[in-house]
């Protein structure tokens, strides 16, 4: 290994730049920086999947891009991979880290491995025991292949040594993604002004505060009956409290191909293209309550105490319900009814915030990484 040789540090998709975010800068930290360069596949492409993200997190511009787009499983994972094989061949990096469980986390930790290059899996070991899941699968095949795991809880920990991981290579550090929450808290704008610019001025009322809703699962949107049954839903809780609901791209793919448009057009439901991480942030900060799908949110709103309701039937991040603010509430409206009138009645979960979710996480990665992956190592 070449003293100079880096750690190529890999971003696919949306949920992946908040985390890597809290990595990079202590891993380039003096007195004993070590070398990065930072991979964007192009899985997430545009000013609102990407390029506004890396502004407001303070990324780098990547060193590559590898632009690969949309596609099927098959297509988006095996071009990945053709595509980030040549990367490897000309950076000679020492290791390749790869973080959370989209697409390009398995592409990449997969082209690596089977290069002998060692690979870093930062948010290792959840489950949701869900195997329909496409993240499910992404995880599972990127903990049994990497060399090195950090995880965000101590439930993650023993499930990877229930998987035969040996001890030695795990390390419970605690939760990049509440390091750049609590980083860039302060400089989320307040909801009254990103709701005047969603709504271009016109009135648009939350004197008694309102809720904030993301779907984008697969399993919740691409079947129009699932999809058309949760807007309804949605619909009908907007007029007890009203509702931001910033559509995923491909949520909003789903509406359009099922014909679901006029649901959108409810009262109390304020439907918005994606928004910006400081606009997502200063929603969530004041929000009553958080309807979601999304795996970041449900961390999110426990670190702040805020009630989410998970509209799934499993998670694999059990301590956002075991010790914090989320409910697992499937998709079945009368439940999701009853714990919503339970959270405005004031029934919601108080909460804590877990172990080492303490915005420390990136640091506690970088000292080991350099301790074990720093010059003269390795
Ligand atoms: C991906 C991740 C998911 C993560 C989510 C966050 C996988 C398997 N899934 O799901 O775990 O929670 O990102 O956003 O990796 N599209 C755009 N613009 C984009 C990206 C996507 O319009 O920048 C549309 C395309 O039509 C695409 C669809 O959204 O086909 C789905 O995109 P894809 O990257 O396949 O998965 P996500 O649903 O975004």
């Amino acid at each position: 290994m070449k003293i100079s040789s880096p750690v190529l540090c890999v971003v696919g998709a949306r949920p992946n730049f908040m985390k890597m975010a809290a990595v990079l800068p202590p891993l380039g930290a003096v007195p004993d920086p070590l070398p990065t360069l930072l991979i964007h596949t192009g899985q997430h492409y545009g000013a609102a999947m990407k390029e506004t993200f890396f502004q407001e997190l303070g990324m780098p511009v990547p060193d590559e891009d590898l632009e690969v787009g949309s596609g099927s499983h098959a297509v988006q994972t095996a071009e990945i991979m053709q595509r980030f094989e040549p990367v490897l061949d000309r950076r000679q990096p020492r290791a390749v880290l790869v973080v959370g469980d989209v697409n390009s986390t398995i592409a990449c930790a997969l082209t690596a491995v089977k290069k002998g290059i060692p690979v870093i899996h930062v948010e290792a070991g959840l489950r949701s025991f869900d195997r329909t899941m496409p993240e499910e699968i992404n995880r599972l095949l990127t903990d049994q292949i990497a060399d090195l795991l950090f995880a965000t809880e101590r439930e993650a920990v023993a499930q990877l040594q229930r998987e035969g991981i040996a001890p030695e290579k795990i390390h419970f550090v605690g939760n990049v993604m509440i390091d750049t929450l609590r980083r860039l808290l302060p400089r989320a704008p307040a909801p009254e002004r990103v709701v005047s610019r969603l709504t271009g001025g016109a009135p648009w009322s939350m004197d008694h505060g309102y809720g904030l809703v993301t779907l984008h699962r697969p399993a919740n949107v691409d079947q129009p009956a699932v999809l058309g049954s949760l807007l309804a839903t949605l619909g009908r809780a907007a007029r007890e409290l009203p509702l931001i609901f910033p559509l995923h791209p491909r949520t909003r793919q789903a509406v359009a191909k099922a014909g679901l448009e006029a649901a959108l057009q409810t009262p109390g439901l304020l439907a918005t293209p994606p928004l910006s991480y400081l606009e997502m942030l200063g929603l969530l900060r004041s929000a009553r309550v958080v309807l979601t799908d999304s795996g970041g949110l449900q961390e999110e709103t426990t670190a702040l105490g805020i009630p989410c309701l998970t509209l799934r039937d499993n998670t694999e991040r059990p301590i956002t319900v075991i010790q914090g603010t989320n409910t697992l509430v499937g998709t079945d409206p009368s439940r999701i009814a009853t714990a919503l009138a339970g959270i405005l009645d004031g029934g919601g979960k108080d909460g804590r915030v877990p172990e080492l979710w303490d915005g420390r996480a990136g640091e506690r990665i970088a000292a080991i990484l350099k301790a074990r992956l720093g010059n003269g190592r390795g």
